[in-house]
């Protein structure tokens, strides 16, 4: 039987085993902490949730996936933010090693339950995506070109108001770069966004990091 991330995109299987291997590495070096999940620090990742709940109305309850969810970071900073918040939260993360690691920390909180795989098994009427497309290993521009529209793609098909995603931005001349990140100026996904996937596109930019984060809603 083919493997779900053949069916969900075909011919990306080794790319999501490359991403999985990578972070299952990360989370046994650094533990269930940011730097577990390749971040520098818990101001930056909770910045970065700053801009992509920035897409959800909080004045009603809603569906929320997180792809890429990690140890499951975001339901922390929901319940020191958001606190009265009725947020049912689906994680979703390409590691079993990290997903096991989520169940386990959450596994008291109520509305929060999580699944391995590439893509959101659930519609929800949210999905956010923080940093799974800035590590892209040795894979060729073109494949992980291909691995960032898939994962839109289905972003958009199983969300039913929007989503939202971050990537990073080029470094300006004279800088150097760190090999095997994926750095885009955002006309490129916003583009993608507005004309192939019919959708309204926010840029969220200038909030003190290399880096810019989309609102991806319905029209
Ligand atoms: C930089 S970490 C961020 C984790 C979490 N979002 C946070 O901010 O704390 C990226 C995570 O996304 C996962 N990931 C990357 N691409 C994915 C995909 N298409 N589907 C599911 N998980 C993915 C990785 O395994 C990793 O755990």
């Amino acid at each position: 039987m083919p493997a779900t991330s053949e069916i969900v995109a075909p011919g990306l299987a080794a790319v999501h085993a490359a991403i999985a291997r990578y972070y299952t590495g990360t989370l046994q070096a650094h533990g269930a902490t940011p730097h577990g999940v390749d971040w520098a620090n818990r101001p930056t990742q909770d910045l970065r949730f700053v801009q992509l709940l920035k897409l959800c109305d909080f004045t009603a309850p809603f569906s929320l996936d997180d792809l890429g969810c990690g140890y499951g970071a975001l339901l922390a900073y929901l319940d020191w933010r958001h606190p009265g918040a009725e947020v049912d939260y689906l994680g979703v993360d390409l590691s079993t090693a990290m997903v096991d690691a989520a169940r386990r920390r959450w596994r008291r909180r109520r509305n929060a339950a999580f699944a391995v795989g590439p893509v959101s098994p659930r519609v929800a009427d949210y999905g956010v995506a923080s940093g799974i497309f800035n590590v892209k290993l040795d894979t060729s521009p073109a494949r992980w070109r291909r691995f960032v529209a898939a994962t839109l793609d289905r972003m958009h098909a199983t969300s039913r108001r929007g989503f939202a995603v971050n990537f990073m931005a080029p470094l300006t001349r004279g800088m150097t770069g760190i090999a095997g990140l994926y750095r885009t100026p955002p006309g490129t996904w916003r583009r993608y966004c507005e004309q192939r996937l019919g959708a309204r596109v926010e840029i969220i930019a200038g909030y003190g990091l290399r880096e810019y984060t989309l609102l991806v809603r319905r029209n």
